[in-house]
C-alpha cells in the first residue's frame, strides 16, 4: 500500500513546501483514557513517520506547529511537559536526522523561552546545518502576528540604521524579514483532527496555500494519508488568482 502510493506521487509536481497544524493529541489521549501529556508523547511518534516519509519523497521543505503563543496560556504542567518533550525530542533524533540528510531549525520567537532553552535548541540545531535534504522547521512559541509585528520592528530598526530605504519595502521585502526567510511558501497545509482554521500560523506565507483537513487525529496520522494528501494536493488546479 505504502510503496504504490509513494509511486502515485508525482515527482515533477512535488510541494516544494508543506506545513502541518498537528492537532488532536488531547483527544487521542482521551480516547485511550489517558492523560492529556500520553497524547503529546504519542504524537512525537507521528512526527518520526512523517520527517521519514518527506525525506523518503525528496521533500524540500517541512514546518510542524509545536508549539504557539498562545499555548502558554495551557496548564503550567502541560506546557512544562512540551517543553521538554521537544526538547527531549531534539536531542533524541539529532544523530538520526543528521545521517539522513535533515537540516534542522526552529522557527519562532525567543522571547518567553529562557536563554539556555534557545542556547541548546541552536548547539543542537547546528549540526545538521551542513545538510541539504529536507528542510525541517520547527515551529516553536511561534505565532505568525507575533512574527509579523517582529518583522516590522526590525525593518524599522534597519531604515534607522540606514540599511533599509523606506521606498524599497515590497512584498519581497516583508518575506525577508520573516522566520521563513529565504523559504518558498507553503504549497499545502495539512491540519489534522477535524479542525478547519490557521490558528495563527504561517498568515502571510499561506496567501496561495492549498488546504488539506482530515479527522484523523494527529498521532494516529499515518505515512499513507500524508502521501494522499499530497496526491489530492496534486490534482488540484492552481490559477494564483490568474487565468
Ligand atoms: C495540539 O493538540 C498539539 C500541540 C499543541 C502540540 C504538538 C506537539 C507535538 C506533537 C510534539 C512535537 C514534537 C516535536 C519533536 C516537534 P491538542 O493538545 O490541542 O489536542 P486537542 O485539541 O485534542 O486537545
Amino acid at each position: 500500500m505504502l510503496d504504490e502510493l509513494i509511486k502515485e506521487v508525482s515527482a515533477a509536481e512535488m510541494p516544494s513546501h508543506i506545513a502541518i497544524i498537528m492537532d488532536g493529541n488531547g483527544r487521542w489521549a482521551e480516547q485511550h483514557n489517558q492523560k492529556r501529556i500520553s497524547g503529546h508523547k504519542e504524537g512525537v511518534n507521528a512526527v518520526r513517520r512523517i520527517v521519514d516519509i518527506a525525506g523518503e519523497i525528496n521533500l524540500k521543505y517541512l514546518t510542524i506547529y509545536a508549539f504557539s503563543t498562545e499555548n502558554w496560556g495551557r496548564s503550567k504542567t502541560e506546557v512544562g511537559y512540551l517543553l521538554k518533550l521537544i526538547m527531549d525530542s531534539l536531542n533524541k533524533e539529532i544523530n538520526g536526522l543528521r545521517k539522513n540528510n535533515v537540516n534542522i531549525r526552529f522557527i519562532g520567537s525567543d522571547k518567553e523561552l529562557s536563554e539556555s532553552y534557545n542556547k541548546k535548541v541552536i548547539e543542537t540545531c547546528k549540526k545538521s546545518w551542513d545538510n541539504d535534504g529536507l528542510h525541517l522547521n520547527i515551529a516553536m512559541n511561534y505565532g505568525s502576528r507575533r512574527e509579523i509585528l517582529e518583522a516590522f520592528n526590525k525593518m524599522r530598526a534597519d531604515i534607522d540604521k540606514g540599511e533599509l530605504l523606506e521606498d524599497d519595502i515590497s512584498e519581497a521585502t516583508v518575506s525577508k524579514y520573516l522566520y521563513t526567510a529565504g523559504m518558498p511558501d507553503p504549497d499545502l497545509i495539512i491540519r489534522t483532527s477535524g479542525e478547519q482554521r490557521l490558528s495563527n500560523f504561517l498568515i502571510w506565507q499561506s496567501a496561495y496555500s492549498e488546504f488539506w483537513f482530515t479527522k484523523t487525529l494527529w498521532p494516529d496520522f499515518s505515512k499513507e494519508e500524508f502521501l494522499q494528501a499530497i496526491i489530492g494536493y496534486q490534482s488540484r488546479k492552481r490559477s494564483f488568482g490568474k487565468r
